[in-house]
Formats: structure tokens, C-alpha cells, sequence
């Protein structure tokens, strides 16, 4: 039978980028969710097998072996996996074998948090078959230092909203918050399909503040105020206001270089469609816009989204972060 565990994936409703530089951004879990399934072997080795990445091989110890698919794209999906399993295995005292089979909704690499949510899910799972107490807290710091050794991005968000749900506030100084969000925020997100690289957008926006500090200040200092308006709006559930804002961020990312044209053409579409706003999330370079709408428009905005060239899906805010399905 064995353990199913699930967590969502994020999208940065706010923010992205000027985090970087110590402004706060915010991040929502939304309702797509990556499920892990979890069962004992009676040998030592982790097999892992993905139904939608069609990917499948095992470590015996630390020696990956492939059975689907691309040897290289494996250990890099499944290596966090395995780091985060390896903690869960430690706390038990005792080495098990695992079966662990992955069933994601969340496009990957697209800036939704998949891996993460997989990571999460992945712990959760482990931990209820094995008996291993976790508390939230654990299983967010399992996913965050098995997500850094192999993706290195320190900022922590992914594996916050995977594993708390929600929405949060988050500035590198201060850490989490969670927000107190009215809104259930109806969104299309588009997927450009452009590949894109976080670092290498990171990267960009560095040369752009270097070349041009005074005038970033004050982008950096626009978009603070973005971020503290739009807290408002959650709280009252002010999609008008929300809206507007994401054009406003958008356009400040656009400003510093981040946008693309497959993102232009999407965003456009969906503001044309209806939508009260529209902007790049994440990394932007490609990757996913997202639509604000009321729920009268959602499926105007996803038909106009589709047919600008992305692939649509509505989205909700979710608040259940990561879960036991089945024990
Ligand atoms: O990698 P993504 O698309 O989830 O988003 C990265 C967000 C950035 O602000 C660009 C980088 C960061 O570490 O916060």
C-alpha cells in the first residue's frame, strides 16, 4: 500500500528579483500539487521513479544506477530527493530500502516550485511510513538544506510555501511571515515553454543595478511599495487594486530587464482578454506569466493565453501546504 504525501507548488505573486536586494516579495502556494508515494524494499536502496518526467533509476548507496530516461536529468531531479530521504533515514536509525514514486501536476522548470513541493511531499511521506515525528518545521528545513546543496538557491521560498502553504511575506533579513490573505486569488498561469535559467536572470539584473545604481534604487524602492500595497489589497480582497499592481511590477521587471518577448505577447493577450493584471513570476526570461481575473473571465483569459502561444492553467491560492493523503 504504502504512504502518499502531496505538497504545492508557488508562484511569486510580488517581488521577484528586488528580493535579491533586500525588498520583500510575496509567494503563494497554489492548488497543484506534486504527490509522493512511499513504500518499504526489503533490500537497502532508494529506487525513484517518476510517472510524468518518465524517469526512473535507484542509488545503492551513493552509486546512481538509470533504468529511464537521461542519466544526468535523473540524478538532478532525484539527488534532493534523496538528500532529504537520507534525513529521514538517519532520525529512524535504521537504513531502509524505499520505493518512491513521484506523480507531479506542477510543470517543471518553470519557476513553480516543483521540486521543492516533491522534496516536501517526498519527507512528509517517509517520515509517516517510518514513524519518524515531524513537525512542519522539520520538514521545512530537511526540503531547504537538501534544495540548497543541490539547486543553491538560498533564499528558502520554495521550500517554505511547499511545505507551510498560504501566502507569505518574505525579505532576506527578516525571513517568513505568513500573510493574512482574504483573497482566494483566481489566476491563469501561462507557461511560455521558454526555457530559462534563474541564474542566469539573477545575473542580468546584477550587470543592469551595476550600470545603472541610482536609477534601480529607485525601482527597487517602487516596487517596496508595491509589495506593501498589495498586502492591503490581500487583506481587504481588493482584486482591482491587486491587479493594477501586478502591471506595475511587471513593469518594473520589464524595466530591469527581465521580460522576453514570448512573456510580452502572453501578459498582453491576457490584459486584452479581461484580466485585471498581468506579469511575469519568477525568474522571467521565459518560464510563467500569471493572470489575475475574476471568475467570470478565467476561461477567457486561459482561451486567450492558449492561443497567444502559452500553455494555460487556473490556479488558485491554496492553504494546505504539505499533507498525508494516505496512510
Ligand atoms: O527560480 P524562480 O523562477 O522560482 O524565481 C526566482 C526568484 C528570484 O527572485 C529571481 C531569485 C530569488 O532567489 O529570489
Amino acid at each position: 500500500m504504502g504512504v502518499v504525501a502531496s505538497a504545492p507548488a508557488k508562484i511569486i505573486l510580488f517581488g521577484e528579483h528586488f528580493v535579491v536586494y533586500g525588498e520583500p516579495a510575496i509567494v503563494v502556494a497554489i492548488d497543484k500539487r506534486a504527490y509522493v508515494k512511499i513504500e518499504s524494499r526489503n533490500d537497502n536502496n532508494l529506487h525513484l521513479r517518476s510517472t510524468t518526467l518518465d524517469l526512473a533509476g535507484h542509488f545503492e548507496r551513493d552509486i546512481f544506477k538509470i533504468e529511464r530516461g537521461s542519466a544526468r536529468e535523473a540524478r538532478i531531479k532525484f539527488e534532493p530527493i534523496k538528500r532529504a530521504l537520507e534525513k529521514i533515514l538517519e532520525k529512524h536509525g535504521k537504513q531502509v530500502g524505499l520505493d518512491i514514486e513521484i506523480d507531479s501536476s506542477i510543470p517543471v522548470g518553470a519557476g513553480l516550485g516543483s521540486s521543492a513541493a516533491v522534496v516536501a511531499a517526498s519527507a512528509a511521506a517517509a517520515g509517516a511510513l517510518l514513524d519518524v515525528k515531524l513537525l512542519k518545521e522539520d520538514i521545512f528545513r530537511i526540503t531547504y538544506e537538501a534544495e540548497r546543496i543541490v539547486h543553491g538557491n538560498p533564499s528558502g521560498v520554495d521550500p517554505a510555501i511547499s511545505t507551510f502553504g498560504g501566502a507569505i511575506l518574505f525579505q532576506m533579513d527578516t525571513g517568513f511571515k505568513p500573510l493574512d490573505v482574504r483573497a482566494d486569488v483566481p489566476l491563469v498561469i501561462g507557461d511560455t515553454g521558454v526555457e530559462r535559467s534563474t541564474r542566469t536572470q539573477v545575473e542580468k539584473v546584477r550587470i543592469t543595478v551595476e550600470r545603472y545604481p541610482r536609477i534601480v534604487e529607485n525601482m527597487m524602492k517602487t516596487a517596496r511599495e508595491v509589495v506593501l500595497r498589495a498586502m492591503d489589497a490581500l487583506k481587504e480582497n481588493d482584486l482591482e487594486t491587486l491587479g493594477a499592481l501586478m502591471n506595475m511590477n511587471h513593469a518594473l521587471l520589464y524595466g530591469i530587464g527581465v521580460s522576453d518577448e514570448s512573456l510580452e505577447w502572453l501578459t498582453n493577450a491576457a490584459r486584452k482578454a479581461g484580466a485585471l493584471g498581468a506579469k511575469l513570476t519568477g525568474a522571467g526570461g521565459g518560464g510563467c506569466m500569471i493572470a489575475l481575473s475574476k471568475d467570470e473571465k478565467l476561461q477567457q483569459v486561459l482561451e486567450a493565453i492558449q492561443r497567444a502561444g502559452g500553455k494555460p492553467f487556473i490556479a488558485r491560492k491554496t492553504d494546505e501546504g504539505v499533507r498525508i493523503e494516505r496512510s
